[in-house]
């Protein structure tokens, strides 16, 4: 089934040059970019894309670094695309994630783990309207 997810190359991702590896695995796998934008976010977009973890203790550094610098915003489209770029990505803490995913090779974080990727259909849903809410 194709579907459509949001994924973010956070900040740490633009400052280490690694936009083109990391945008490159998606498409390597077979992944279309439908939209993609490079921009610098401010802390109210950043609290309506992270509205699930606002009152979490770590959620105060976690926008200090969502809006630290630019990021690059990416709808992503094909089959199953949200779980497989939730695999490729790997798990949320770098330092754990398993190589051959993203995490897991290039980054040694559990918050500058380089990428997001929506984590449901409405996740997806809500975060393209939240970065593109202009698609199609
Ligand atoms: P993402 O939303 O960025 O794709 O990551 P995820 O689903 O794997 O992880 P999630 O639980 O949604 O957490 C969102 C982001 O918050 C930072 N984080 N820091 N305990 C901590 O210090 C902590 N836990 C999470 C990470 O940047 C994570 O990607
Ligand atoms: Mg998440």
């Amino acid at each position: 089934m194709s579907q459509r997810t949001l994924v973010l190359l956070k900040p740490d991702t633009v400052r280490r040059g690694l936009v083109g590896e990391v945008l490159g695995r998606f498409e390597s796998k077979g992944l279309s970019i439908v939209a993609l934008e490079f921009r610098t976010i401010d802390g109210e977009t950043a609290d309506q894309h992270y509205a699930e973890h606002v009152e979490r203790d770590f959620y105060p550094p976690l926008r200090a670094f969502v809006t630290s610098g630019p990021l690059v915003a990416v709808v992503l489209e094909g089959d199953e695309a949200i779980e497989v770029v939730r695999a490729l990505n790997g798990a949320t803490d770098g330092r754990k994630a398993l190589p051959g995913t993203i995490r897991g090779d290039l980054s040694l974080s559990n918050r500058e783990n380089l990428v997001h990727g929506s984590d449901s259909p409405e996740s997806a849903d809500r975060e393209i309207k939240i970065w593109f809410p202009d698609l199609p």
